[in-house]
């Protein structure tokens, strides 16, 4: 018999078969489980659903204390007659993610409000890894119908603003990093994807792709993937494998999405032709591919590692940048433009009209851009040098975006950079 109970009627030894509201408000990956902790009961008496759907035949309860849990006043049970369908529909209502329509309007939030549900929206992802990881350790297919409402749930939160999950997938914690990496590409992926203005149906299967690109990992022994000092041979080529045991793996479950086996395969490749696993090169690599070798990389050096402090988002676009022949340079600036964060001695034009220069970066966490603004638009003038800060949730005055300096005419591009970034900045101008 299912019973819908209130989420504060639940008990420890009861048998959840599903919930009753949106997947993303309640904290379990799985619909069907026994509760068996205090921990787990007390995330369903916190999870904003509507209802517990609990299946007495098979909860556990003590002796006795089945009858207290279960009164008569409190339940909701499934007419008798209608068993066998009602109980197949209620199931997969609690089981099915339902996301909404593709065209369903999305209102936008404040960075304040959408950092708070992109926590939420995180944790039950990075928990949704470990499973995903677990089970392809064990062998098990993935199930594409459980990745893909994580997507969309990541590209919604990006929909209603664009920082927030960004900014904050960011910041995990080293040990965190194997499992919200794969949250952080997904993120990036459909950031970068919207920019780029591919079909929204491309944008979500990018978003699977970054969640899956490395499931192959679970084949490398946990002490290779930490060791924070360098490889042996052998080590490396176990780490260098991972693409094509992960390919191996996602192409025998059902449903993956093209986009997210080549990802999956050819995250490592460079443009130069010396990554792995085909060493292909130039146009042999798709757009697909390249779009995987940005986020991936973009997200290993701002994170913490066991090796290496994180990068801020501009020291790491300032590095990829410098780093000849691994990344298709023209898809790399549209990178950092869906970011809207910029490598040192980017050209941008700023709301107010004048263009300055990056600088750095600043703020605790790195995300503040520094631009030394040295060039008034209107007068056609410099001006004496001043440095502006742009937080990630600064409206005005703002980066309005990249600007060339064939266009402006700073024919001596490099001196004039070098000039500029070197000079000591006024204190007391206002932007
Ligand atoms: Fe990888
Ligand atoms: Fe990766």
């Amino acid at each position: 018999m299912l019973l819908h109970l209130k989420p504060e009627q639940v008990e420890i030894g009861m048998f959840v078969d599903g919930f009753d509201g949106r997947w993303i408000d309640h904290p379990f990956w799985r619909s069907r489980f026994l509760i068996e902790t205090a921990d787990q009961l007390a995330r369903i008496r916190e999870a904003e659903v509507t209802a517990v759907i609990v299946d007495r035949g098979r909860s556990r309860m003590e002796p006795g204390a089945s009858e207290e849990a279960f009164p008569v006043e409190r339940r909701t049970a499934v007419p008798s007659g209608m068993t066998p369908p009602y109980r197949g529909v209620e199931r997969r209502r609690a089981m099915t993610f339902a996301p909404p329509p593709n065209d369903r309007a999305i209102r936008p939030a404040t960075y304040a409000q959408e950092r708070r549900r992109a926590e939420r929206i995180i944790a039950k992802s990075r928990r949704a890894v470990i499973d995903l990881f677990e089970s392809a350790r064990l062998g098990r297919a993935v199930d594409a119908q459980k990745i893909a409402p994580l997507a969309q749930a990541v590209g919604d939160s990006i929909a209603r603003h664009s920082r927030a999950m960004i900014n904050l997938v960011r910041l995990k914690q080293k040990d965190e990093y194997t499992y919200l990496h794969s949250v952080a590409v997904c993120a990036l992926m459909i950031n970068f994807a919207r920019h780029l203005k591919l079909d929204e149906a491309e944008v979500q299967q990018l978003g699977v792709a970054g969640l899956l690109h490395d499931v192959g990992k679970v084949a490398i022994a946990d002490d290779v993937l930490l060791k924070p000092g360098k490889l042996t041979v052998r080590e490396r080529a176990s780490v260098e494998g991972h693409p094509e045991a992960g390919h191996a793996f996602l192409v025998q479950s059902p449903d993956i999405p093209a986009a997210a086996l080549e990802i999956c395969l050819r995250h490592h490749e460079k443009m130069d032709g010396t990554g792995y696993p085909g060493g292909l090169a130039g146009e042999e690599l798709s757009l697909y591919a390249r779009m995987g070798a940005i986020c991936d990389v973009y997200d290993a050096v701002t994170s913490d590692r066991p090796y290496k402090a994180a990068w801020t988002p501009c020291e790491a676009l300032t590095a990829m940048q410098s780093w000849s022949g691994h990344f298709d340079p023209p898809l790399l600036d549209r990178f950092a433009d869906s970011l809207g964060i910029f490598p040192i001695g980017t050209l941008v034009t700023l709301s107010t009209g004048m263009l300055g220069i990056v600088a750095g970066s600043a703020g605790q966490n790195g995300e503040v851009v520094v631009v030394r603004v040295f060039f008034d638009c209107d007068l056609l003038a410099e001006c004496p040098p001043f440095d502006c800060e742009f937080a990630p949730t600064a409206r005005e005055p703002r980066i309005v975006g990249r600007a060339s300096h064939k266009f402006w005419r700073f024919d001596d591009w490099p001196a004039l950079v070098a000039r500029v970034l070197a000079a000591v900045p006024t204190a007391d101008v206002a932007p």
